[in-house]
C-alpha cells in the first residue's frame, strides 16, 4: 500500500520524501526492480568516465549475517531484504565523490519504486575482504542495505535552513538569500 502511494513521483518529491530506513519487510524486493536500481547506478557519472565501481549484491540471508558481523555502524544490515557493497578505486583522487553519485542514484531509484534504503560505512575492513574476497586494490566506500518500509515513512527531515547553508556572491554573504 505504502508503494502505490509513492510510485510515481517526480524527482523533486523523491529526493524531498526519502529518508534513510534500517528496519524492513520481509516482502522480496522483485529482481526487476533490483535490476533497476543496479542500472540507475552504471548510468552515473564518474570522473573522466573511468565507471572504475563495482558492485557486489547480496541476497542471502548467511551473507547479510556475515555483512552485519563485519561492521561497526550497520548492524540492522541482517534484516535488509537485499544488500549491495559499493568498491571504488582510490588511485582516483575523486573515487569518494563518484561513490556519492552511485550510492544516491541507487537510492533514489528504489524510493522511486518504493523501496526503502539506508546506508552505512562503518565496517571492519580485513574481515569483509576476506569474507567477500573484496581485492586489495579497490576500496569499500559503503553498503546499501534495500527493503520495502515496514512503515510509512514519508516526510520530515531533520535539515538546516537554506539561510544557513548558502551565501550570495561570495562566502559569508547571506543577504537576501532565500
Ligand atoms: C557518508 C554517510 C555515511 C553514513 N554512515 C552511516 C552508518 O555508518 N550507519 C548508519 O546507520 N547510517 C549511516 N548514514 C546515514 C545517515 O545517518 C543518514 O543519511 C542521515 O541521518 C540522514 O538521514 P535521513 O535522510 O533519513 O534524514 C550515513 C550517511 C552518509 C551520507
Amino acid at each position: 500500500m505504502i508503494r502505490s502511494i509513492l510510485q510515481c513521483m517526480n524527482t523533486q518529491d523523491c529526493i524531498a520524501t526519502k529518508l534513510d530506513i534500517r528496519e524492513f519487510s520481509k516482502e522480496n524486493v522483485p529482481s526487476n526492480i533490483i535490476s533497476t536500481i543496479l542500472n540507475s547506478a552504471r548510468y552515473s557519472g564518474s570522473g573522466l568516465n573511468t565507471q572504475h565501481w563495482r558492485f557486489i549484491v547480496i541476497k542471502e540471508i548467511n551473507n547479510l549475517k556475515k555483512l552485519s558481523e563485519d561492521s561497526t555502524s550497520g548492524q540492522w544490515i541482517v534484516g535488509a531484504n537485499f544488500a549491495i557493497i559499493i568498491l571504488t578505486d582510490p588511485k582516483y583522487g575523486f573515487h569518494l565523490l563518484d561513490a556519492g553519485r552511485v550510492i544516491q542514484n541507487m537510492q533514489l531509484s528504489a524510493w522511486d519504486n518504493g523501496v526503502g534504503s539506508g546506508i552505512y560505512t562503518g565496517i571492519k575492513d580485513e574481515k569483509m575482504r576476506n569474507d567477500f574476497e573484496i581485492p586489495p586494490n579497490l576500496s569499500i566506500s559503503a553498503v546499501l542495505g534495500f527493503g520495502f518500509p515496514i512503515k510509512s515513512i514519508s516526510g520530515n527531515k531533520n535539515r538546516k535552513s537554506l539561510n544557513e547553508l548558502m551565501y550570495n556572491e561570495v562566502y559569508g554573504n547571506s543577504n537576501n538569500a532565500s
